[in-house]
């Protein structure tokens, strides 16, 4: 039963915290007043106690009674372990040495030794050739008297990989995927006030890859503790939809998944209200029904936005869906849900978003960063996300598994369109888990446009795989009816009827041979998306490949034979508009697969940016490909001193209709350019200066200028903010250049800098996208690499002033600070 409420009615009726506002324009609307939100969700990701390597654990078969490093109440004393559990009223806890107190997010590998060795790990290239292994977490916690009642459980956002969990003795699951998140309920196992403290241990075993790429190993994404009413919303338990969208009015479908877990019946009242980003109340539905012990229901409530303000990249427009779970006349419950209203439509001419024709300029990305490993603060993976719209992107592919659930969060605010992926071709009780785990907690994001079951299986184009492949593409259907299924397949896989399960046919490579355009001819009902290509290698700042150093060059050319040169891949995009878009492999470098070379090399030339985020010159291919900046990007650099009165060739990547470059204010020719392609001069060398020109019907519109630099003179810091929150988890990123005397930076500079850190925050990592550095991430000093490196500088819970200090020998130092307030 199921009826729509007045809205000033039903504010009246309910709460008294409620104002209610009359505009000028005389429509009533009625403003939520920040109320306590009954359920409590809360961080649990600090004080943890971390041991890396295994431990023997005490086996019994008694439940509870498992003892040892998984409870508090146990003496244990081992070897080299001596832990006193045994006063419960003094919890004093004498913990051996290699247990270190750590915060979560966190990522052990990569505090560990570059080991060239193939025996170890199962794939070191692939995985960066840091060591994965074994770890523990432990972390004693207190929950009040007044919790009792209550559902408790803890949600694990994700953890790599292989995680067993323990509470107070008690064992509590395992989970196997790296990349899904697990949660267990603790209700019935924790102790309540003064029965004592509690303690979870989470054994994490990383020796098995799920991939070919660095997957770090440890708690490397957020852990939350949730408290709810026994009536209350399930996990993931709303589906927001709005199954028809006008200019002028946008249906909102509400189902709820509602959950007692009271022993007697209960009468639920659930009112859904939608609201909008200032926070005014736009609708409100009310349904009420019974609900038996110990079960589920759905409800389905319908609202509706006036007006809509429509969600895109340009656009990001959100409103939220508020729902109150009310046990008679009492709120036990509040559970918010964003969503976003848009269109979308993938068909044989393109992929529209909101009607309207919308390429798709993607990105793939694997998750790590420099310093950190995988385990990013929720602001570095903001950081990345603002470098990639910075160059024109509107999507990204969560290349190859399901991301943390707050990077969704940020492409829904920030404006990016997702491909959400799936991590294998599995329709086994565990792949359907993972895969349903994923389409139940990421539905409602308006920023994922189409699901991917899988990239690059092996058994794609086999009648077994697309038996496999209709399992979960029918599963997916069903949880979710609103988006298209594709997968990610190279070259496509015509064979088997593969292709033909999907509703979006996925082509990785597909301009190969043009089997995406000769594809489009052959099969005329299918529908074609670019799921992945590019992959062009190259290092940040060089321009000679070097084998033994394991550096690509950005000009002379070395490249896999899979994908095209940096940009010129967008051109079929343009041409042939149908295959919707394309996602670049990749945005970012990252760890492992060290392509085209191995060792030394530990991580990845594929990205138009280094594993720091410093854009390498392909990068300028893509911005002048995406954007409507005028773009002209010239390179190398002019730093040659042995190589004067040879020739050198000059590349430009350039959106402009012509460019005209000069060596020391002469002119060595003005050049029309090819959209897409490279513009290239030949000059012969001579200190200076080397600028371009570049023009638009007729007009200049935009230079750049590449000089010859003096000897590298003096530290610069650059942060990207002046405060941070002080909260123990806000990041600062810290670019530091080396520069000569005239402030330009030195591009063949690899000078040691020094970091000195003092007030409330901490260095956590730091990086030169260097891919053959074996410094440690994890120091107060790193190596410039070609001009550049990076420090992170993450605040603690603490205000006052972080001042971080960088010298360098023979250079002028200097500093930066920060507020952390
Ligand atoms: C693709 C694959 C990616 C990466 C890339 C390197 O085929 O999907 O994961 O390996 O090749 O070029």
């Amino acid at each position: 039963m199921s009826h729509r409420i007045k809205i000033i009615y039903q504010f009246q009726l309910i709460f008294s915290s409620c104002l209610l506002i009359i505009p000028a324009d005389g429509i009533t609307q009625v403003e939520l007043q920040t109320k306590q939100l009954k359920r409590i969700r809360e961080n649990f990701d600090f004080n943890w106690q971390f041991h890396k390597g295994d431990i023997a654990m005490k086996k019994v078969v008694k439940v509870g009674g498992q003892g040892g490093i998984t409870d508090i109440n146990v003496e244990i004393v081992t070897k080299d372990t001596i832990i006193d559990y045994t006063n419960p009223t003094s919890y004093k806890v004498l913990y051996p040495p290699d247990w270190k107190e750590v915060n979560l997010p966190h990522d052990w590998a990569v505090e560990g030794t570059f080991v060239h060795d193939n025996n170890l790990g199962s794939q070191p290239a692939s995985s960066g050739y840091l060591p994965t292994g074994i770890g523990f977490y432990r972390k004693e916690f207190e929950i009040p008297i007044t919790d009792l009642g209550k559902k408790i459980s803890l949600e694990f956002d994700g953890i790599f990989r292989n995680s067993t969990v323990w509470v107070n003795g008690h064992y509590l699951g395992n989970h196997k995927s790296g990349y899904t998140p697990s949660n267990y309920d603790i209700t019935d196992v924790l102790r309540y006030g003064n029965e004592g403290k509690n303690v979870i241990l989470v054994r994490v075993d990383a020796t098995e890859p799920e991939g070919w790429w660095y997957e770090g190993a440890g708690i490397y994404r957020h852990v939350w503790l949730i408290k709810t009413d026994r009536l209350h919303v399930a996990r993931f338990g709303t589906h927001v939809t709005t199954p028809v969208v006008s200019e002028k009015l946008a249906e909102v479908s509400i189902k709820t998944t509602l959950k007692n877990e009271y022993k007697v019946a209960k009468k639920v009242i659930l009112v859904s209200k939608v609201i909008d980003k200032k926070g005014l109340l736009i609708d409100s539905i009310s349904t009420s029904q019974a609900i038996e012990p110990y079960s589920f229901i759905e409800i389905a409530n319908s609202g509706a936005v006036k007006n809509p303000l429509l969600w895109s990249p340009e656009t990001p427009n959100l409103y939220k869906v508020l729902n109150e779970v009310y046990d008679n006349k009492e709120l036990v419950d509040t559970y918010e849900t964003t969503f976003g209203i848009r269109t979308i439509e993938f068909n044989r001419n393109g992929f529209f978003l909101n009607g309207k024709l919308y390429p798709v300029k993607g990105t793939c990305n694997h998750q790590d960063f420099a310093g950190i490993g995988v385990a990013l603060p929720d602001k570095i993976n903001w950081y990345k996300l603002k470098l990639l719209k910075e160059v024109g992107s509107n999507a990204y592919r969560c290349s190859h598994h399901p991301p943390t659930p707050e990077l969704l969060d940020m492409c829904d605010s920030m404006g990016l369109l997702v491909l959400d992926e799936n991590r294998f071709l599995s329709s086994s009780e565990e792949g359907l888990n993972d895969l349903t785990t994923m389409l139940y907690r990421d539905r409602n994001h308006p920023s994922i446009i189409m699901w991917s079951m899988e990239n690059e299986e092996w058994i794609q184009g086999t009648v077994m795989g697309t038996r496999i492949l209709e399992t979960m593409v029918a599963t997916t259907h069903k949880i979710d009816p609103t988006r298209p299924v594709t997968a990610a397949m190279n070259h496509a896989r015509n064979e088997g009827g593969y292709a033909d399960v999907l509703d979006v046919v996925g082509y990785n490579y597909g301009d190969k041979q043009l089997a995406y355009v000769k594809d489009h001819e052959n099969y005329p009902n299918r529908v074609i998306f670019c799921t992945e290509g590019t992959s062009f290698v190259s290092t940040r700042g060089e321009y000679e490949t070097n084998w033994s150093k394991g550096y690509v060059s950005n000009s002379i050319i070395v490249k896999p034979d899979w994908g095209p040169y940096p940009g010129e891949d967008w051109a079929d995009i343009v041409k042939y508009p149908y295959l919707g878009g394309l996602f670049v492999w990749t945005g970012f470098d990252y760890r492992g697969e060290p392509t085209p070379f191995w060792w030394p090399c530990v991580t990845s030339h594929f990205g138009f940016m280094d594993i720091c985020g410093f854009p390498k010159d392909g990068y300028y291919a893509y911005k002048a490909a995406w954007t409507n900046e005028p773009v002209v990007h010239i390179f190398p650099h002019w730093n040659w001193p042995d190589k004067i009165g040879d020739t050198i060739q000059i590349h430009c990547y350039t959106n402009c209709d012509e460019v005209e470059l000069f060596l020391n204010g002469k002119s060595v020719g003005k050049q029309k350019a090819i959209p897409f392609k490279k513009v290239i001069w030949s000059v012969i060398y001579k200190p200076g200066k080397l600028e371009a020109k570049g023009y638009k019907a007729g007009k200049l519109v935009v230079r750049d200028v590449v000089e010859t630099t003096s000897e590298a003179a003096q530290v610069e810091l650059k942060s990207d903010v002046n405060t941070l929150k002080a909260d123990g988890c806000d990041v600062a990123v810290i670019r530091v250049a080396i520069k000569d005397n005239k402030g330009r930076v030195v591009p063949t500079a690899n000078n040691l800098v020094k970091f000195e850190i003092e007030g409330p925050g901490k260095i956590i990592g730091t990086g030169n996208g260097n891919p053959t550095s074996h410094e440690p991430d994890k120091a107060s000093q790193r190596m410039a690499f070609n001009g550049y490196c990076m420090v992170l500088v993450q605040s603690e819970k603490k205000v006052g002033k972080i001042r971080l200090k960088a010298t360098s020998d023979n250079l002028k130092g200097t500093g930066v600070e920060i507020n952390a307030e």
